[in-house]
């Protein structure tokens, strides 16, 4: 088969459609060949050598993909050669076929092609382990989704508004309309506008009860300052530094928590757990048609190089799908 191979770290260019071999099914593990595979900001990292697949996984980058299931490996019981799938990866998505546990596949939702599903797994379920599982989002509650405009916002503001929550977004002026149509409240250009005051603003002094934050050290002191009380922080990108400094005080006052996770480096029991809850929580939602993939472009896999180059641009909104 091909796949995206990166032989040195560096610029787009080091991704090179390359023959490598198969993949083989390990027990519990299907293999699905890919109709489409979606690209993930954490696939600039890995080419640039800053985010290596964790032991085990494959060294392609690729953490979502859709497809058909071709093979099954020793112990899969619940799935069968033919069926139409999409599936959370640790990697191996940028390739003609991928070997999955059997625990991070997801039916492709009604009223979805396969290729359109590619767009979902690794979106769902880092918003929703993080916006639900851990910040415990709640009907009427606000969030505050910084980075609206990416794949990962995109997904934030439908499943925060299909869950009854009021939703704001940080995101370049441009891309504001499209993030109103898709349900967001206020959108503020970050650039420009000081968020805190923003939201402060319309939410009459109270702030956000939510944050999800893909900027980190940059947003810290921010993000507590635009907290309300009790609210919950859910730190999943370091965009901006891995580094900032915590008044406890002001936190302790907001009787707030931090919390930052991630979802690549996961067991595969734990992202089993994961999928469990999207597919019982998000895929309802899914199917009702109140949570749509936005999808900005479709590319061939051999040119996976210009679609980093238009994330690295942020020149997309929500997700770029790459078909090999
Ligand atoms: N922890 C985890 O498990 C996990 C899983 C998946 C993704 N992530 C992280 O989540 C983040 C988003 O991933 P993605 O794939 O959705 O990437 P993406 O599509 O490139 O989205 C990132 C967005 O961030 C916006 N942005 C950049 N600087 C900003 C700032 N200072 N304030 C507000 N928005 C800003 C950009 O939009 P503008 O054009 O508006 O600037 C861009 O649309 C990445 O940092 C990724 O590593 C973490």
């Amino acid at each position: 088969m091909h796949a995206i191979v990166i032989q040195t770290p560096g610029g787009p260019e080091a991704l090179q459609w390359t023959e490598v071999p198969d993949p083989e099914p390990g027990p519990g593990e299907v293999v699905v060949e890919v109709t489409a595979a979606a690209v993930n900001r954490a696939d600039v990292l890995q080419r640039r050598g800053h985010y290596p697949p964790p032991p085990g996984a494959s060294p392609y980058p690729g953490l979502e993909c859709s497809g058909v299931i071709t093979a099954t490996g020793p112990g899969v019981a619940d799935h069968r050669v033919g069926e139409r799938v999409c599936a959370l990866l640790a990697g191996g998505g940028y390739a003609q076929r991928v070997a999955v546990p059997e625990g991070q596949l997801l039916p492709v939702p009604a009223g979805l092609s396969v290729q359109e599903s590619a767009a979902l797994p690794e979106v769902a379920c880092t918003v929703w382990s993080n916006v639900v599982d851990v910040a415990r989002l709640r009907k009427g509650d606000t969030l505050l989704v910084h980075g609206g405009g990416g794949g990962i916002g995109t997904f934030a503001v439908q499943l925060g508004v299909a869950l009854g929550a009021r939703v704001m977004v940080t995101a370049r002026a441009a891309k504001h309309d499209r993030l109103r149509a898709l349900g967001a409240d206020l959108a503020i250009d970050y650039t420009g506008t000081d968020f805190v005051a923003a939201v402060r603003e319309v939410t009459d002094g109270r702030g956000a009860d939510v944050v999800l934050d893909i900027v980190g050290g940059a947003y810290l002191g921010r993000n507590i300052d635009v907290l309300a009380p009790g609210g919950r922080i859910a730190v999943i990108g370091l965009q901006g530094g891995r580094t900032g400094e915590l008044d406890l005080g002001a936190l302790m006052a907001k009787r707030g928590t931090v919390a930052a996770t991630t979802l690549r480096a996961r067991t595969v029991a734990d992202k089993a757990r994961i999928v469990r809850g999207v597919r019982e929580q998000v895929w309802p939602l899914v199917d009702a048609g109140a949570i749509r993939p936005v999808i900005d472009r479709t590319l061939p896999m051999s040119d996976a190089a210009e679609a980093h180059r238009l994330m690295e641009a942020s020149e997309h909104l929500g997700k770029i799908l790459l078909l090999p």
